[in-house]
């Protein structure tokens, strides 16, 4: 069966971590917003966790509504080029949106969507991600709320995934790089030993 414990060299971010970190953002997030209701749009897949537990932690009235996109270009890494796979149903004027994402990486799905949305006349478009990698952004889209700056390393688990699995894990950890590496063609040696996230 498969081991879970094997393709985890540690433990980067503890539920517990996470929860906490969180509720601060949340608590900052309901001074920012007061009465004006935010909507929260979720980037599937990897949002999933973050949104559902930052709305339940939010003590002001918020709606959920979700995208899916993809960016274009062979291999791993995000090109910038994004396709809407699943649109909002939500109609943005006058609404005050807030992005929420599980890692900004390059940033640049971020910076498209971000330029996408704001597009559609809202009242206002502002970011949050849980993670970010400092060391791989390459644009410098502005983001009002971030959990956590990460290392550049393989993170998996809370909404995180590594080819669709890991994304259950209740912690986020870093991947043993046996567990990717044996089956990682998708690019050159070193962009094998520096993966993307996903
Ligand atoms: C991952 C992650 C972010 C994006 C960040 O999503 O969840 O959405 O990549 O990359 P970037 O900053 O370089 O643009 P992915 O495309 O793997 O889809 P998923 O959320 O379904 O895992
Ligand atoms: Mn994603
Ligand atoms: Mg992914």
């Amino acid at each position: 069966a498969e081991d879970i414990a094997n393709d985890i060299r540690e433990v980067l971010l503890p539920e517990e971590r996470i929860r906490q970190r969180i509720a601060e953002l949340a608590r900052e997030i309901e001074q920012d917003y007061g009465d004006d209701e935010p909507l929260l749009v979720g980037v599937l897949k990897g949002a999933v966790m973050v949104v559902s537990d930052l709305a339940r932690e939010l003590r002001i009235p918020v709606t959920m509504d979700w995208m899916a996109v993809s960016s274009y270009g062979s291999g791993t890494e995000s090109t910038g080029v994004v396709r809407i796979l699943k649109d909002l149903d939500t109609d943005l004027s006058g609404r005050r949106v807030l992005i929420v994402e599980d890692i900004i990486d390059s940033g640049l799905t971020l910076s498209w969507l971000k330029a996408n949305l704001e597009s559609r006349g809202p009242a206002s478009v502002e970011i949050c991600a849980l993670l970010r990698k400092p060391e791989r952004l390459v644009s410098d889209v502005p983001v009002r709320y971030v959990g956590f700056d990460v290392p550049n390393e393989f993170v998996i688990g809370y909404g995180l995934d590594y080819d669709e699995k890991y994304r259950h894990l209740r912690d986020i950890a870093v991947m043993q790089p046996h567990a990717y590496g044996a089956s990682c063609h998708c690019g050159s040696a070193d962009d094998a030993a520096t993966p993307a996230t996903h």
